[in-house]
């Protein structure tokens, strides 16, 4: 998939350069061909020498070369690329992207480059946590860069957090799928549910959960890289899905995405109900806060929340795949054999609390596909992207079968 693909890494300075030639090996030996653009403190971590031997090609860092005078044409390696990987991209380098201060060859190039680019942070975890790194990753979200997550472990610090450039071959995995010719989605229509719910008590005040929107983001990215025509129904959350193609409506409420789900459904082939919706909701939300004037205690009636997966399961018409989310903390596949069956789905996902880095707010997850005639399949620990990528092609083969 890499063969004959023209690849601009851009190379920065942090500890994580020195994986930049392992990247390069790599790419290489796909096939592809590498142009190193390194900004000037990238040098102090990684010799021009040894990116220009694995490459094949002289290494640019300035905007001449300094014995011929001759220019470095940031427009021309723009224009060649196929794709512009940015690894590692540290707070610095991400920052002047997002905000193009073009004051080194690596920013220009990027600012001229038509391919798509993809960006691979490498950080101490405070730096990955402040909130300019996170404006401007999310800036750069917003020009329709690919993010390659970091991810957590110990850093150049000994601190142990997220940070960490993603190892080259996750980002060679990350390429390979763009550039993957196969869109076993093309010309399907997915839907999908994610994110919380919130029910409303007052102005101020909602019923809600924990949950992040983490993987129906992740899901939606996967199905859209396969092809699909997406659109993600979210509860509200702060992400944002990568690609530019999935379409988001955002609700708030359960009804809202009731409303809303019904709606898609009938031109949907696929939905995914990933949602972590409130089984209930205040019966008589108030138009005013409440307040605490009096020593007596509110009492907040609740009334039932519709079920939007069981009511796609019975719209459902032949030829429609409905695949629904399971979150149990005890008696995991008993629950979610009972749910295919009362939702009418055709695969569920079951996510377990107890397991350490499955469900609410982390990267990684641990699932288990369990499809109506009893047949399962667990996947190891993984992120949530890459589950994400086995549970599409999991549901890509029902939706076929
Ligand atoms: O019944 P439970 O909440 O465990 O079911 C989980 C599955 O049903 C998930 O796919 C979830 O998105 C979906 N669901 C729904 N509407 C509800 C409750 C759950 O779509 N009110």
């Amino acid at each position: 998939m890499l063969k004959g693909k023209h690849i601009v890494l851009g190379i920065t300075g942090g500890i994580a350069a020195y994986k930049s030639a392992t990247l390069i090996r790599l790419l290489v030996k796909r096939g592809a061909e590498v142009q190193v653009v390194i900004t000037p403190s990238g040098k102090e971590f990684i010799t021009p020498v040894t990116l220009s031997a694995l490459t094949g090609k002289p290494v640019i860092c300035d905007f001449f070369t300094a014995n011929t005078g001759q220019w470095n044409s940031h427009v021309d390696i723009g224009l060649w690329a196929d794709a512009m990987v940015i690894a590692p991209a540290t707070a610095c380098t991400i920052g002047k992207m997002a905000n193009g201060i073009a004051d080194n060859m690596l920013v220009t190039t990027y600012l001229s480059a038509k391919a798509p680019v993809f960006v691979a942070p490498a950080m101490d975890l405070d730096m990955m946590a402040h909130p300019s790194t996170t404006r401007n990753i999310e800036t750069l979200r917003s020009y329709g860069n690919h993010i390659i997550e970091p991810a957590s472990g110990e850093l150049a610090s000994h601190l142990i957090g997220k940070g960490r450039m993603e190892e080259p071959e996750k980002i060679v995995e990350v390429l390979e799928q763009f550039f993957a010719t196969d869109k076993p989605l093309a010309g399907k229509k997915v839907l999908l549910t994610a994110g919380p719910t919130y029910e409303r008590i007052d102005p101020v005040r909602f019923i809600g959960n924990f949950s992040t929107g983490k993987m129906g983001y992740a899901l939606a990215d996967a199905a859209a890289r396969m092809g699909a025509e997406v659109t993600l129904i979210s509860g509200p959350v702060a992400i944002k899905p990568n690609e530019r193609t999935v379409e988001v409506v955002n609700v708030e409420s359960a009804c809202q995405m009731r409303d809303a789900a019904v709606e898609h459904f009938p031109g949907s082939d696929i939905a995914i109900m990933c949602a972590a919706v409130a089984d209930y909701a205040p019966a008589d939300p108030h138009d005013h806060k409440i307040k605490r004037e009096t020593d007596e205690i509110p009492t907040i009636r609740l009334v039932k929340n519709p079920d939007i997966a069981a009511t796609l399961g019975q719209m459902k018409r032949e030829g429609q795949t409905l695949v629904g989310f399971a979150l149990e903390t005890d008696n995991g596949k008993a629950n979610a054999e009972r749910k295919i069956r009362s939702k009418n789905l055709d695969m569920i996902v079951l996510n377990s609390l107890s397991d350490p880095g499955a469900g609410f707010g982390t990267d990684t997850n641990i699932v288990t596909m369990i499809q109506p005639d009893g047949e399962s399949k667990t996947l190891p620990l993984m992120q949530k992207t890459e589950v994400a990528r086995e549970i599409m092609q999991a549901i890509t083969e029902i939706h076929k079968s």
